[in-house]
């Protein structure tokens, strides 16, 4: 995969070096070119930004800067063989980033990607480079940040884990608390190592039991107490279908009750941990 970064502070993208990334780009799985927007300036104080029209706070990026910037990206990558490229707009009012998204992005062979600082980039960038390619504005949480350079670190994080040998064990990412088909859109619960005492406190007895069965079970009970105690929205969302007469007597002591249609709810006076 090759992945293109616009930014007003390459420095801020050095992590991608680091870690998973930073080994997916020495084994040549990940492509990664880091670009200086201030490049495609041609004035003596490099700018990039201008006041908004219609008025009001902050700046607005430039574009100028952008339309050259992008226009070589795409010119030079297609030159060395890229193909199929996706422009990644990282923005509060975007998309919201999920696996769902982290998987679809994953399958592309291209993505650029072209973080803002100030209030955005002048709109008419999106709108020229969406006559010519995808163009996914993608938001990482209901949150401001101060730029798209730390969702590009995130989204980034997220894809390249799922490109095929980047991690280890081709297993991982089966479990991963909200992949695709993972069980009933659960968190994942807790997870203990070496040693088998630590400060006073042990390791529930079940994962010693070496019985798979109950190993199963109680992971997935504490699935449910999780998702039950931090993601509320995800067992209001799941098709009971997928509950067993377990998992409802958990969600039953857990507070929740099933209503006509067969949803689960949490009754008001639930039970609190
Ligand atoms: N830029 C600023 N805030 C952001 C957010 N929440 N997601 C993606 N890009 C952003």
């Amino acid at each position: 995969m090759r992945l293109d970064v616009v930014t007003i502070f390459p420095e801020y993208l050095d992590p991608l070096d680091v870690s998973l990334v930073g080994k997916a780009r020495a084994s040549g799985r990940l492509d990664v070119q880091v670009h200086d927007l201030r490049g495609w300036t041609h004035d003596r104080h490099n700018t990039v930004d201008d006041t908004p029209y219609g008025g009001g706070p902050g700046m607005v990026m430039k574009t100028g800067p952008w339309g050259e910037a992008l226009d070589e990206v795409l010119a030079d990558g297609y030159e060395t063989g890229a193909r199929g490229p996706v422009l990644v707009v990282p923005t509060p009012s975007g998309r919201p980033f999920t696996q769902e998204l982290a998987v679809e992005l994953s399958g592309r062979p291209w993505l650029i990607f072209a973080p803002a600082r100030y209030e955005g980039i002048d709109r008419r960038v999106v709108e020229e480079y969406a006559t010519r390619i995808p163009v996914v504005e993608v938001s990482i949480g209901d949150y401001v940040l101060a730029g798209g350079e730390a969702a590009v670190l995130v989204i980034t994080e997220a894809v390249a884990r799922l490109l095929p040998g980047v991690l280890g064990n081709a297993e991982s990412h089966r479990d991963d608390s909200f992949a695709p088909g993972a069980m009933a859109d659960l968190l994942e619960g807790p997870v203990y190592t070496k040693p088998p005492e630590w400060r006073g406190r042990g390791i529930p007895g079940v994962l010693l039991s070496g019985h798979h069965g109950r190993i199963a079970r109680w992971r997935r009970d504490e699935a449910f107490r999780r998702t039950a105690l931090n993601r509320p929205d995800l067992i209001e969302r799941c098709d009971p279908a997928v509950f067993d007469k377990k998992d409802r007597e958990t969600l039953s002591i857990l507070g929740w009750s099933p209503e006509p249609g067969g949803r689960f709810w949490r009754r008001p006076d639930g039970v609190e941990e």
